[in-house]
């Protein structure tokens, strides 16, 4: 598929993906690996695919190439989902250039153990391909220490690998051809599973980039769509998160056995809308973990709840917990709350578990035993009402 003259992309759409990295996170809308072509009088190609789809990727390329005319293939990052089909493309050009970051050369060299035609670049350094010039931006931890960018000179391409894509399988491929309101909910989700941790990175590269003042026309990312109509949208949208921005509103995430915690979640959602604060419940048990986290990550407010369970928390609020931690939102403010029978810590281990992910815990949490009655009921909502207020407070 032709992006401008000479570009092309070379990737897969995997349309049936619903599980990446193992089964780390959910892909409802599947995913592609995108690979680019460029041709000059040098020929690139920018990344490749994951090894299931070497065959069929090595396939399509020489539909569009001699394989023994490729001078250069740029590694930006050498995780499987980009570097898997380098092993059986390397065995058919062995001497071309594998052009890496340092940490790319360490990565590939980890992963493959091959003596490939390495030749290592840094921020600022330039291939030649005749009229074009390939330029390359070190991007450490977006997403792993090695990634990089490669900027096409003429085109005004910036071939972002795992930076501004998203899990999205589409025929269109560009964003003035696909549904964007499907395509933002699935970068947001990217951005917050997988980004998160590295935000800070995030917004110094984006700042470097404005600083280097390099016109952007395409942002040709590794995984979904490629933003040709605005560009700019989506270095905006990362630009916000990275810097924490979030929306007014609270997330209730809970489980629950016999209902109690349950019935406390109801009633907490009652108080925060009575303040006039937009609010979600999210029962844990039965909500896709990976949503869940987008969810929280574009909240301000996260009210958790679980009911005492031998002596802890319920199992299926742990792992949401586990992967909060791990993330280490910014600006998030939260509470407990949840029934007990009769030794009761889950609140207190909850508490214990927002602190441990950096989120400011703005108010004591809220026990109850066995079913709330009334006066329990309407403890909640006082509870909710006031973690709403101080919310308002703070923005
Ligand atoms: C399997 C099981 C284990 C429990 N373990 C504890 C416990 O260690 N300490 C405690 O205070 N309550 C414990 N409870 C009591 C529950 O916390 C109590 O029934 C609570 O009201 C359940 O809330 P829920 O309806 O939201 O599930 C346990 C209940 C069950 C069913
Ligand atoms: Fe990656
Ligand atoms: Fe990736």
């Amino acid at each position: 598929m032709k992006i401008v003259d000479g570009v092309y992309w070379v990737g897969v759409a995997d349309w049936g993906l619903r599980h990446f990295h193992g089964f780390e996170l959910s892909t409802h809308k599947g995913s592609s690996y995108n690979s680019y072509l460029i041709k000059d009088e040098k020929i690139a190609l920018i990344d490749t695919v994951w090894e299931p789809f070497a065959e069929e990727f090595l396939s399509k390329l020489q539909r569009v190439v001699d394989l023994e005319s490729i001078d250069y293939v740029i590694a930006n990052h050498g995780e499987v989902d980009h570097s898997g089909a380098l092993p059986a493309l390397m065995e058919k050009i062995p001497e071309a250039t594998l052009v890496v970051s340092p940490r790319g050369e360490e990565s590939l060299r980890y992963h493959y153990h091959q003596d490939w035609n390495f030749q290592v670049v840094k921020t600022g350094d330039r291939i030649s391909l005749g009229r074009k010039e390939l330029v390359f931006i070190e991007a450490p931890m977006l997403h792993w220490p090695d990634s990089m960018f490669t900027y096409l000179t003429e085109d005004n391409i910036l071939m972002s690998n795992d930076a501004f894509g998203m899990h999205y399988a589409s025929s269109g491929l560009f964003d003035d051809l696909v549904d964007m309101e499907e395509v933002l909910r699935e970068a947001v989700k990217y951005y917050a599973n997988i980004l998160t941790p590295f935000s800070r990175q995030v917004v110094k590269k984006i700042e470097e980039l404005k600083k280097m003042e390099v016109p952007v026309d395409i942002i040709a990312p590794s995984h979904g769509i490629i933003w040709r109509k605005d560009p700019g949208k989506i270095i905006d949208l990362y630009y916000r998160w990275g810097r924490g921005e979030s929306q007014e509103r609270i997330i209730i995430a809970y489980d629950t056995m016999w209902e109690a915690t349950a019935r406390m979640a109801y009633a907490i959602e009652e108080g925060i809308h009575e303040e006039g604060i937009d609010c979600r419940l999210l029962p844990l048990a039965v909500t896709d973990r990976n949503d869940v986290v987008a969810e929280v990550f574009q909240a301000r407010g996260l009210l958790l709840g679980s009911p005492t369970f031998n002596r802890s928390i319920l199992p299926t609020v742990a792992p949401f917990l586990e992967e909060v931690k791990g993330l280490r939102f910014q600006n998030k403010l939260g509470a407990a709350f949840g029934s007990y029978g009769w030794s009761g810590e889950a609140v207190s281990i909850l508490e214990k578990n927002l602190k441990e992910a950096g989120i400011e815990v703005l108010q004591e949490g809220i026990n109850v035993k066995f079913q709330p009655n009334q006066e329990d009921l309407e403890k909640c909502r006082t509870f909710a009402r006031e973690f709403a207020a101080e919310m308002k407070k703070r923005t």
